[in-house]
């Protein structure tokens, strides 16, 4: 059929739309430096399309706000709390769960209660431990090191080169994993976590085999696994179309699969569960007892009574729908295919991107602007031109957000300097692509008059939340 696009329409249709304002250049260059040069610190009203993040910031479905009015708003044992238990055990298999309000609030769970249970089995200074991940997303990192423990991230070698093409960057690198292990003895190890898609190597998928491995291996030295699985059903779905075994399984029986291999799950549930607002820790089964009590201890101190944690009645009904909406396969082939035609649109700019992934594009910048050193943020540098050339909103995933050595103060090396335009879901059409897309060759044609930036303002920590910069001449 040649007279067709060779792109699939939105597979949806659009009923309730969120106006948007657009503003000159040189109002933009004014929002930027009132905003300090930090694009987190403009008011979205100045943003024409908003790439900033794909958290909370996508379409709800029909369903699942019509879920909502159903909500039973008890303090304790509502409805509503079961009807999201029941879909968490009916899809992951997973028999207890506690909603929290967002990811981080899971994390603030379960994160002290594994290195606790650590501390008081093996008698270990936890100054001594180093939970390991294919790469830590930053609130997870930052939970753990809040708890005096270390972090090592044991990611596959190509997984920040974005000159290599393959099929699961987002793997663990299993030898290094089991060395690290070794090095650093099993009962200094609190936890695994194994983040699907990994988001900070470009939403990269990481495969059943892989998962499958770690626990394994996991189970070998009694090291509990969490799964850290925001972006659930996309990892699903690029199983589906790279894992041969797995051709033929729908999203949620990969899913149901996929969670055999962890012992704890912690979603952000703002992803692909399609909610604006909310998280979900859930036990597979009553093995880790003892921290299953204190996360709802935890709980009850820092989110809510466990049977709300944080969430009115109607948003675990909203949730309870959007998790099972979130496997739709014709949304999420929908959804990677926008990602995979805005990134051949910039890399036929001779832009060069990390490969496609679930949820964003990943520029990369240090190869864009290669006269911005890692110490001027040259992601940042290149999200203040996006913005002021068009208005468009990124964000860094660079040596900005990683930060610096807790003890030392020295900024942590980075694998890579990335500028990540993350989509959120079903909210905007091939149009939008087609407009960033030109954009780039704009900003492109500006690309070695483009300057780095430096802090007037460095907050300790999450310091690109916060941070105020100026172009650093
Ligand atoms: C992999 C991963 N884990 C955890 C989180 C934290 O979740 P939240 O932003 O809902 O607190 C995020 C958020 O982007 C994430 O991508």
């Amino acid at each position: 059929m040649d007279y067709l696009p060779n792109y699939l329409p939105e597979p949806y249709r659009i009923r309730v739309v969120e106006p948007v304002k657009r503003t000159t250049e040189q109002e933009r260059e004014k929002y930027l430096l009132e905003a300090g040069y930090n694009p987190f610190l403009l008011d979205s009203d100045k943003v024409y399309i908003d790439l900033l993040t794909d958290s909370g910031t996508g379409s709800v479905t029909q369903a699942m706000q019509s879920a909502m009015l159903r909500g039973d708003e008890a303090y304790s044992g509502s409805r509503s709390y079961h009807e999201l238990s029941r879909a968490v055990k009916d899809i992951f298999g997973y028999q207890f769960t506690i909603p929290t309000h967002q990811g981080r609030g899971a994390e603030q769970l379960y994160v002290p209660a594994l290195i606790n249970k650590r501390e008081r089995e093996s008698g270990l200074d936890r100054d001594k431990m180093t939970a390991i991940s294919n790469y830590f997303f930053d609130t997870t990192q930052g939970h753990t090191q809040h708890n005096r423990c270390r972090v090592l991230n044991v990611s596959t070698p190509e997984a920040f080169n974005t000159e290599v093409v393959s099929d699961f960057k987002g793997n663990f690198d299993l030898e290094a994993l089991a060395l690290a292990i070794e090095e650093v003895g099993p009962s200094n190890v609190p936890y695994i976590v194994s983040t699907i898609t990994c988001n900070s190597a470009g939403g990269q998928p990481v495969s059943i085999a892989n998962l499958r491995s770690v626990y394994e291996l996991a189970q070998y030295y009694g090291i509990p696994v969490v799964m850290d699985c925001a972006r659930f059903a996309e990892n699903a779905y690029f199983v589906k179309q790279r894992e041969k075994e797995f051709a033929n399984w729908s999203i949620q029986e990969i899913t149901s699969e996929a969670f055999k291999y962890a012992d704890i799950f912690s979603m952000s549930a703002k992803k692909d569960a399609l909610v604006p607002i909310g998280g979900l820790l859930a036990f597979k089964d009553d093995s880790l007892l003892d921290v299953q009590l204190e996360c709802k201890t935890l709980c009850v101190l820092l989110e809510g009574f466990p049977t709300y944690g944080g969430l009115e009645g109607g948003a675990m009904e909203r949730l309870a729908v959007g998790l099972y909406e979130g496997m739709n396969e014709d949304w999420l082939a929908s959804r990677v295919q926008q990602i995979e035609y805005l990134v051949s649109g910039l890399e036929a700019l001779g832009i060069r991107c990390q490969q496609a992934g679930g949820h964003a594009a990943f520029i990369d910048a240090g190869a864009l602007l290669p006269h911005i050193p890692s110490w001027q943020f040259p992601g940042h540098a290149l999200s203040c031109e996006l913005y002021k050339v068009a208005g468009i909103r990124g964000a860094e995933i660079g040596s900005l957000l990683q930060g610096c050595d807790m003890e030392t103060g020295e900024q942590l090396p980075c694998p890579a300097e990335f500028l990540r335009l993350a989509i959120p879901r079903a909210t905007y059409t091939q149009a939008h692509f087609d407009f960033i897309i030109a954009a780039f060759a704009e900003v492109k044609k500006r690309a070695s008059s483009i300057v780095g930036l430096k802090f007037t303002y460095e907050p300790k920590v999450l310091r690109h939340f916060n941070a105020k910069l100026e172009p650093a001449l």
